[in-house]
């Protein structure tokens, strides 16, 4: 009779060759999640008596940037558009931090009224604003409209934010020094800003416009430093990396079952919101890069973005067709 540890033996025995590849692909499977999990903000900045605004809060990174900023001390305003997933947010970052200066206000930036609303409370109600953090998004929506008639990805990414920060602006100087932080992506890279068809009514294909919306985010953040020059206001735009949020619903929905569980399969691997989120805060708090402006980052350092993303006659010309589209011009 063989007692267990013989039979341990045993198995291992005969199964030696198994055993190696499983362990082999354990170590490799946890060493790949670690090194996705990608740089950490190690600023110890605190910002008692600052109040950051971000888009977007409710959920996904915005959410953990929220936290974040919160248990820094400053006043964080969630500025979401559905105000009963913000009010829930609001109360668990205010029990987890224990920093109660935590307000919700409306923002649907699928709408520019919407948007002017949000900008007139806070400069009527706010005595200052620091930070600055754009951060909602959509992705590879079907072809949907904003209010205005803009495409969705544009009018959303891009557009309502310029608006945003522009009304925003003079509080922002009265606050300096004060950064804006645009979350843009990697996605830029393969993008193109179609100045002849800007709301992609000749072809949609919802990558390309994600694309170009977040080509947008970073020429966006070019211009706007260049014109911030010496007002004390940085600017800084990113790439937060590839993260486990809400932010795929659009595709996941339109994917097969089997590609459904592969996906969920590598959801696993990739960042989670903490670790996503950790770009967007070393943009706004890290004391290293508060003389630098105009810049895109990626994994808490500076990156070079793709070539279209660094043509400032692009950034000038994108910047006036944005400003005639919101109304600013
Ligand atoms: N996740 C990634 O792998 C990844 C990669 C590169 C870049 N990014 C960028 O990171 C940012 C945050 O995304 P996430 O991954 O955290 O996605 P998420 O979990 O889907 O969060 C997106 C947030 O934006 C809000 N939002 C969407 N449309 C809005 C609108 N019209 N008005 C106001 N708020 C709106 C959402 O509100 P609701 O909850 O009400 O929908 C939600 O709070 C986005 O700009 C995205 O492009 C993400
Ligand atoms: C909330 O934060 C603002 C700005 O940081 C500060 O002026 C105010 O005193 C804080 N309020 C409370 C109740 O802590
Ligand atoms: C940024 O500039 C200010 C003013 O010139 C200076 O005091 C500060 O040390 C600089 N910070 C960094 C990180 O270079």
């Amino acid at each position: 009779m063989h007692n267990y540890a013989e039979a341990v033996k045993d198995f291992v025995e005969n199964h030696a060759t198994g055993l190696t590849v499983a362990f082999v692909t354990g170590v490799g499977v946890l060493a790949f999640r670690r090194w996705m999990a990608g740089r950490v903000c190690r600023s110890k900045v605190r910002l008692e008596g600052k109040t950051v605004l971000i888009t977007g809060a409710n959920t996904g990174i915005g959410k953990e940037t929220a936290m974040d900023m919160t248990q820094r001390g400053a006043r964080v305003i969630l500025a979401c558009r559905d105000m009963t997933k913000a009010r829930i947010a609001a109360d668990e970052i205010r029990q987890k931090s224990g920093n109660g200066n935590v307000t919700v206000k409306k923002l649907d930036l699928t709408s520019l009224q919407s948007v002017r609303d949000l900008a007139k409370d806070v400069q009527e109600n706010e005595g200052r604003l620091d930070i600055l953090i754009n951060n909602a998004g959509i992705m590879m929506c079907p072809k949907w409209k904003t209010e205005e008639g803009f495409e969705m990805q544009f009018g959303v990414n891009h557009l309502g934010h310029f608006l945003l920060t522009n009304c925003l602006l003079d509080l922002l100087k009265k606050s300096a020094p004060s950064r804006v932080v645009i979350v843009s992506s990697l996605a830029h890279e393969r993008g193109r800003i179609h100045f002849d068809d800007i709301n992609l009514d000749k072809e949609y294909k919802p990558e390309k416009s994600y694309r170009q919306s977040k080509l947008a985010n970073v020429l966006f953040a070019r211009e706007l430093a260049a014109r911030l020059q010496g007002t004390g206001v940085t600017v800084y735009s990113l790439h937060p990396g590839v993260i486990r949020t809400e932010l795929a619903r659009h595709l996941f929905q339109s994917l097969a079952l089997w590609k459904r569980i592969l996906f969920s399969l590598f959801m696993f691997l990739i960042k989670n919101p903490w670790e996503g989120a950790q770009t967007t805060i070393y943009c706004a708090v890290d004391e290293s890069v508060a003389n630098q402006s105009g810049l895109y980052y990626s994994d808490c350092a500076p990156k070079t973005p793709a070539p279209q993303a660094l043509d400032d006659t692009a950034a000038k010309k994108l910047w006036d067709l944005s400003a005639s589209m919101v109304g600013l011009a």
